[in-house]
């Protein structure tokens, strides 16, 4: 046995503003089934994370919301801890960068940083509010783009010609927040020294740290010059106050990180772990963070150069990943592919995905796309045809033919060891993160068993009684090889393997694949697990696509004007849309719900209760009497106030929500073609 490896390791800390989705899961599963092999392995490997709980966005959600931040950070947190516990992700902890320790934790570092000078202080003029008395982030400002002039563009970039500039540069700016114009004020901010580090970074990034292709990436970076960083935000913000400076928090980022160490000290705390082994200076433990490619400044630059400065221990790899495309193109609402974590368990095992992401996975930033067909043909063709299959054509001849005893002898050692010595190539693979290269070697050995098992065809011998111990020594190393694939994928299925592990009657560890299991008693096989089914799948996109117009038609709570156009659609299809003039005979709030208003819509001699997401546009009064469209043969929906017996027409987003009205002398009930 190699010698025992202390290990740490996080995955990113999903914001405590949102579900996760199944972006999110793409990086627990690469951490978890690292997590998993290390285990497996016999190594100490500990895994953490944490709701990233700070920030404008979660503060203007819990306001949005009605509710505190606290209450808000709390709600989000059993969610997101609920789909963790749901896709097997084997967290020993996990916290809140809003906790006792993580305040600790960030208090002593930026005091560090301040004893050893690399803390800066000026004055700068930002972009305010004077409406909601906010200083406003780039990405709260829309305004025409200087350069191509179109409208309602970001305060940083312009999406239609990619323009880049300081929200000063917009035409018209107005904050997102109030659709106010936003006024230049000036307030003190704190900026950590990071180019003090530029060749301390220069070296750790070459280190062997991170891969190859995200030090060249942070090489060009620091060949053209680091800036200082902006660690402080101004009241109010939902954050840490900044010691020794009233009013100043930290930005999230400063202290989203410190979280690892937050959530750590939280696990020692209640195991009596030696915190200090792990992120001392001179710890010879290691550090794994698991991120995706759009992170990778804050983990590999920043966060490296603060531990440094406040006398702690570095990351040992910061392992970077990238996004996930569904059927080859980015999520997107319209099309049902941004599909939420829980809408994915409703329909399916998470155990398929866990598999499909593991068969993709490599150790580059390259995207991962998770093809809908090929992930059922992948899953049923893999882990059913090949695997599962194994057991259900053996098991039943020892557990019928031989009291479920296993034979006293390996029938073919050649191809047993074959099978056994894979383990050493599949565990360097799990290692290097190569995973998609684990699977093909497992799969290759799978092939390997049911080509054995095929040609000595078991149940033809079965039909004569002199083979017996012919057919019982077959299936008995049938048994055996199923039992070596089911360990090498343990740490990718861990239920399933888990419900093999009854099966066999033994405990599946990296070591146990030495020796095979001989005169060993198993139990009856129970199916371990079942085919995908398409209209399970095609449920869930379906039931994605529902949550979205929920949310975006009903509530208007997410802008579609970012989404691509929709899937094209055919005369007929259009024609199946009834859509009418309608009048608006009365308008009035609805009780609990901040965005509706009730409708009442005359569609020539037939009325219509209609919910709909505009009442931060309009008010109830100045809506009556006035013309809109309206679909007319929607089903009629459920909504928690109601039933809606159709939808208004409406183009919204952040900004604002307009009403469609046809021109004057259209009439109620009018069809629109
Ligand atoms: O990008 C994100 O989702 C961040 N919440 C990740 C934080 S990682 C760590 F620094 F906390
Ligand atoms: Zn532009």
């Amino acid at each position: 046995m190699t010698k025992k490896r202390q290990i740490l390791v996080t995955n990113a800390l999903p914001y405590a503003n949102a579900a996760l989705h199944l972006g999110h899961i793409l990086e627990y599963t690469q951490t978890d089934v690292w997590v998993r092999f290390q285990r497996m392995r016999g190594h100490q490997c500990y895994y953490v994370s944490a709701d990233d709980a700070h920030g404008t966005a979660i503060m203007l959600k819990a306001d949005e919301k009605g509710i505190s931040p606290e209450q808000h950070i709390a709600d989000m947190r059993s969610i997101h801890e609920a789909d963790f516990r749901d896709f097997h992700i084997s967290v020993d902890n996990y916290h809140s960068t809003h906790s006792d320790e993580n305040k600790q934790y960030a208090e002593l570092i930026y005091n560090r940083l301040v004893e050893n000078d690399h803390i800066a202080k000026r004055e700068i003029t930002q972009a305010f509010d004077a409406e909601k008395q906010l200083f406003l982030a780039d990405r709260y400002i829309k305004g025409t783009c200087p350069k191509c002039k179109a409208e309602d563009q970001y305060g940083d970039n312009c999406e239609a010609c990619g323009a880049t500039y300081s929200p000063t540069d917009l035409i018209n700016p107005v904050s997102a927040l109030s659709g106010t114009t936003p006024i230049e004020k000036q307030s003190t901010h704190y900026f950590f020294k990071l180019p003090e580090f530029t060749e301390f970074l220069k070296s750790w990034t070459r280190s062997g740290a991170v891969q190859d292709e995200v030090a060249n990436k942070l090489g060009e970076w620091l060949e053209s010059g680091l800036q200082e960083w902006d660690i402080s935000r101004d009241a109010p913000y939902f954050g840490f106050e900044i010691p020794n400076a009233p009013n100043k928090f930290f930005y999230v980022w400063l202290d989203a990180p410190i979280g690892y160490m937050a959530s750590f000290k939280n696990l020692c705390d209640q195991q009596n772990l030696d915190f200090d082994q792990f992120w001392a200076a001179d710890s010879s433990a290691e550090l794994y963070h698991f991120i995706g490619k759009d992170i990778v400044n804050f983990h590999a630059l920043f966060w490296p150069a603060m531990l440094t400065s406040a006398n702690f221990r570095t990351p040992t790899k910061v392992c970077v990943h990238g996004f996930v495309t569904v059927n080859g193109k980015k999520m997107s609402k319209s099309r049902g592919t941004f599909i939420n974590a829980r809408c994915y368990l409703d329909h399916l095992n998470p155990e398929y995905l866990r598999y499909y992401y593991a068969s993709k996975l490599t150790a580059s930033v390259e995207d991962i796309d998770l093809n809908l067909e090929d992930f059922i043909q992948k899953v049923n063709s893999d882990l059913v045809g090949k695997v599962v299959n194994i057991a259900s054509r053996c098991a039943k001849f020892i557990t019928k033919g031989n009291d479920g005893i296993l034979s006293t002898h390996i029938a073919d050692t050649a191809l047993w060891q074959q099978v056994s010595d894979a383990g050493n190539k599949i565990a360097e693979h799990y290692e290097q993160r190569e995973y998609s290269k684990a699977i093909r070697e497992i799969m290759a050995q799978a092939d390997a068993a049911n080509e054995y098992i095929a040609a000595k065809e078991p149940w033809k011998l079965n039909k004569d009684p002199s083979q017996q111990q012919q057919v019982q020594d077959i299936c008995s190393l049938g048994i055996n090889l199923f039992r070596l694939l089911l360990t090498y994928l343990k740490p990718v299925i861990p239920t399933m393997a888990a419900d093999g592990e009854a099966f066999l009657n033994d405990q599946l560890t990296w070591e146990s694949i030495k020796q095979p299991l001989v005169g060993h008693q198993i139990n009856n096989f129970k199916p371990l697990l079942q085919r995908v089914e398409k209209e399970k799948v095609d449920a869930m996109v379906e039931a994605s696509k529902q949550e979205v117009e929920q949310t975006t038609k009903a509530i208007l709570e997410g802008p579609l004007a970012d989404e691509p156009i929709a899937d094209e659609i055919n005369f007929d299809d259009f024609m199946k849309v009834d859509l009418r003039v309608a009048r608006i005979v009365k308008a009035e709030a609805v009780e609990g719900a901040d965005k509706l208003l009730a409708l009442t819509l005359d569609i020539g001699g037939e009325t219509r209760n209609v919910f709909s997401g505009i009442k931060s546009s309009y008010q109830a009064t100045d809506l009556e009497g006035r013309l809109t469209v309206m679909v007319a043969n929607l089903a009629p929906r459920k909504m928690r106030f109601g039933v809606s017996e159709g939808m208004v027409l409406a183009a919204g987003d952040d900004n604002g929500i307009y009403l469609l009205s046809p021109d004057s002398g259209a009439e109620p009930g009018q069809r629109i073609t």
